[in-house]
């Protein structure tokens, strides 16, 4: 008990110490170009475009493009992200970007095209290697401005001061742990994330909704991240289900986004839990979606979590069935969509 307090204490100092900041949020209809706009208004002139070939082949990034070039921005591109980004395939994105000589970084993509990035711009600053920059608190100076378009809402990446890289050596994850990893600019434009597929759509609703309760659940209490928690998780109650069902519901799709958002950066203050930790383990043996892992294991958690927890739980059963009112009502009024219990 002691050794836990004395945690929860070294953890609320650091996190004091090094504090959280969030990105500045462009939201809504064309806000990916409204970014680029940004980058330029800042000042630069030479992104590094990094994003996913699959993106690009289906003109995902078609509009952002012809913004940077509209702006007068000399673009370099390095689709060469994939999941679970590799070293290698950093390296690769860090000698794209010094060959261009790239004053900064513009991704657009899901999770790992942004941890990427985060690791770009990191180790094209300081002039380093992948390797010097993992673990935590190994970026010396400030990133290259880093500018961030998700296309899946989930993994809150665009907040997290995280990046998660492979080593394929080791067969280790390797975390990029820094505050000064989180981006400058971060844009949720719900046109960039409507095409996601239904079961992607739910599984990686869930993780975002994973964090905001564990967020909320946590024992390292912050005023501003439990604020951000709970809104969030009220925000994916009432609209991941909508999402789910029709995917081009943009006013829907803008507020996961934004819960997502929330989430991440609930989480990046007050820290995850065994929900995370045990499906991290599940996902490395069995290959499990992380969304999925995480929704199987979340109410068997915080069933043996309840015993430290109590009152957060209640406050959470009580933000649920105010929720389960709203889904009534909009039922009766056409809305057809219910909850099992
Ligand atoms: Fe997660």
């Amino acid at each position: 008990m002691m050794l836990k307090r004395f945690i929860n204490f070294a953890i609320k100092i650091f996190t004091s110490l090094f504090p959280s900041e969030k990105p500045l949020l462009l939201t809504g209809k064309d806000s990916a170009l409204k970014l680029a706009s940004l980058l330029r208004l800042s000042g630069y002139r030479r992104p590094l475009l990094v994003t996913e070939k699959s993106l690009l082949e289906l003109g995902l990034l078609d509009g952002v493009l012809g913004q940077l070039k509209n702006e007068g921005c000399d673009v370099s591109l390095f689709d060469g992200v994939v999941p679970n980004p590799t070293c290698d395939v950093v390296e690769a994105g860090i000698s794209a970007c010094k060959a261009n000589d790239s004053d900064s970084v513009f991704v657009v993509g899901g999770g790992s095209a942004i941890d990427v990035a985060k690791v770009i711009a990191a180790c094209r600053a300081m002039n380093v290697g992948v390797h010097a920059v993992v673990g935590l608190l190994k970026v010396k100076q400030p990133t290259l401005p880093l500018y961030v378009v998700p296309t899946t809402s989930g993994t809150g990446s665009e907040v997290t001061s995280t990046a998660v890289i492979s080593d394929t050596k080791t067969h280790e994850k390797n975390f990029v742990v820094d505050p000064k990893l989180i981006p400058s600019v971060a844009a949720l434009d719900p046109e960039l994330i409507k095409s996601l597929p239904s079961h992607i759509t739910a599984a990686t609703g869930m993780d975002a909704l994973t964090h905001a309760i564990e967020a909320y659940t946590s024992l390292n209490r912050f005023s501003d991240a439990e604020r951000d928690a709970e809104l969030a998780i009220q925000l994916l109650i009432k609209y991941l289900p909508v999402v789910c069902e029709d995917g081009n519901n943009i006013k829907a799709r803008e507020w996961v986004a934004i819960a997502s958002f929330l989430a991440g950066y609930a989480f990046n203050k007050s820290g995850l839990g065994y929900v995370h930790a045990i499906s991290h383990q599940i996902s490395a043996l069995y290959n499990t979606p992380h969304g999925i892992a995480n929704a199987v294991i979340l109410t068997r958690v915080l069933r043996f979590n309840q015993g430290v927890c109590a009152h957060r739980l209640a406050k959470l059963e009580t933000m649920l069935r105010v929720q389960k009112i709203a889904w009534l009502t909009a039922s009766s009024s056409g809305w057809n969509y219910l909850p099992n219990d």
